[in-house]
C-alpha cells in the first residue's frame, strides 16, 4: 500500500501527516510506503518547517523526510493521493496525468470531520501547528483503521 499525503509547500501539513502515518506503522507487520509532496516547488530540498518539527519532538516523532513537488509518476506509484485542503486537491486533480481515482480530501477519512480543510498554518503562530497535529493525529489514525480493514 502506497500513500502520498500532499499540501501545498510541503513542509508544514504533509510532512507532518506523513511523521505521524510513518509513527502509527511501526507495530504493524505490513509494508506500507508513505511520503509527502506539495503542489508547489518553492521549498523543494528543504527539512520541514522548524514549528513542524517542534510539535513532532513534543510528541516524540523524529521521522520526517525533505520537501519535494508532486511529479506525473505519483499517480502511478502510490495507490492513495492524499490532500490537505480542497485547494490542493482541486490543483491535483488538474495535474498532468492525475489520476481522480486516487485523490481524496484528509479530512474526508474522518467520520464526523470538524472541517474539511486542514488549515495553511504558514503564516500562523506554533498554536496554529498544534491545531494542525491534532487534526492530523485523527485524521491518519482513522486512515489507517479504513486501510487495514480493505
Ligand atoms: P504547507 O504550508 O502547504 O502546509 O507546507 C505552506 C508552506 C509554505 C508556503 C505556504 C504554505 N509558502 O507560501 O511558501
Amino acid at each position: 500500500m502506497k500513500v502520498l499525503f500532499v499540501c501545498l509547500g510541503n513542509i508544514c501539513r504533509s510532512p507532518m501527516a506523513e511523521s505521524l502515518f510513518v509513527s502509527k506503522l511501526q507495530d504493524l507487520s505490513c509494508e506500507y510506503v508513505v511520503e509527502s509532496a506539495g503542489t508547489g516547488d518553492w521549498h523543494a530540498g528543504q527539512p520541514p518547517d522548524r514549528r513542524t518539527r517542534a510539535v513532532l519532538q513534543q510528541n516524540g516523532i523524529e521521522h520526517y523526510s525533505l520537501a519535494r513537488q508532486v511529479t506525473k509518476s505519483d499517480f502511478e506509484q502510490f495507490d492513495h493521493i492524499i490532500a490537505m485542503d480542497e485547494q490542493n486537491r482541486d490543483d491535483l486533480l488538474r495535474w498532468p496525468g492525475a489520476r481522480k481515482d486516487k485523490v481524496s480530501l484528509m479530512m474526508s477519512w474522518v467520520e464526523a470531520p470538524p472541517t474539511m480543510n486542514v488549515p495553511d498554518p504558514y503564516y500562523g503562530t506554533q498554536e496554529d501547528f498544534e491545531l494542525v497535529y491534532e487534526l492530523l493525529d485523527e485524521a491518519t489514525s482513522e486512515l489507517l483503521a479504513q486501510l487495514q480493514r480493505n
